[in-house]
C-alpha cells in the first residue's frame, strides 16, 4: 500500500450525534489539503454513510463501542479507513438497491453510492469487525 504523507485519526463513540464531529474531521482535514468543493463533498457524503452504518448497523448504536476512523492524504489521493467492532456483513449479498424489488426501498442505497462516488473501495471482514477503506483520486491543482 502506497505510504501516507499524512495521517490523522477520531475515534467516536456510537452515538448519531457524533456525525456532525466527524463531517468537521473531514473537512478541516480536506481543507489542509486545498481539496476542491465537489471532492471535499463526495467524501463527506461517503464517510458519513460507512460511519453512520458502523453506528447503526454495526454497533446497534451501543456508545460504549468505538468506531475509528483513519484519514491520509497520499501523492495522488485521499484515503479514509473506517473501522467497527460489529459481527460483518458480507457486502456481496446486500440486495441490490436497483432491483425491481428494491427501486422504492428508502433505505439500502448507502454502499452503492460509496461504491459509485470513490475512485477504490475495499470492504475487509476481520475478525472482530469490518474494515472499509476508501479512496478518492485527486487531480493535482492546476
Ligand atoms: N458496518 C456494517 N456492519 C454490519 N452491517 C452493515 C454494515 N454496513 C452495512 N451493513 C449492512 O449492509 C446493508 C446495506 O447498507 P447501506 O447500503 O448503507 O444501506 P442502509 O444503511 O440504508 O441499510 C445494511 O442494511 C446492513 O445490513
Ligand atoms: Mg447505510
Amino acid at each position: 500500500m502506497t505510504p501516507a504523507l499524512r495521517t490523522e485519526k477520531l475515534e467516536i463513540p456510537s452515538s448519531v450525534d457524533q456525525i456532525e464531529k466527524v463531517d468537521e474531521f473531514v473537512e478541516g482535514f480536506a481543507v489542509s489539503l486545498g481539496l476542491d468543493k465537489d471532492a471535499l463533498a463526495d467524501i463527506g457524503i461517503c464517510v458519513t454513510e460507512l460511519v453512520m452504518n458502523a453506528i447503526v448497523h454495526a454497533h446497534k448504536e451501543r456508545a460504549e463501542l468505538p468506531v475509528c476512523i483513519i484519514i491520509e492524504s497520499l501523492p495522488e489521493g485521499m484515503r479514509v479507513a473506517v473501522r467497527d467492532y460489529g459481527p460483518g456483513f458480507d457486502s456481496m449479498s446486500v440486495p441490490d438497491p436497483t432491483a425491481p424489488d428494491h427501486i422504492f426501498d428508502d433505505h439500502g442505497r448507502g454502499i452503492l453510492i460509496v461504491r459509485a462516488m470513490m475512485d477504490d473501495v475495499a470492504v475487509t471482514r476481520l475478525d472482530d469487525g469490518m474494515l472499509i477503506t476508501i479512496f478518492k483520486r485527486i487531480s493535482p491543482q492546476a
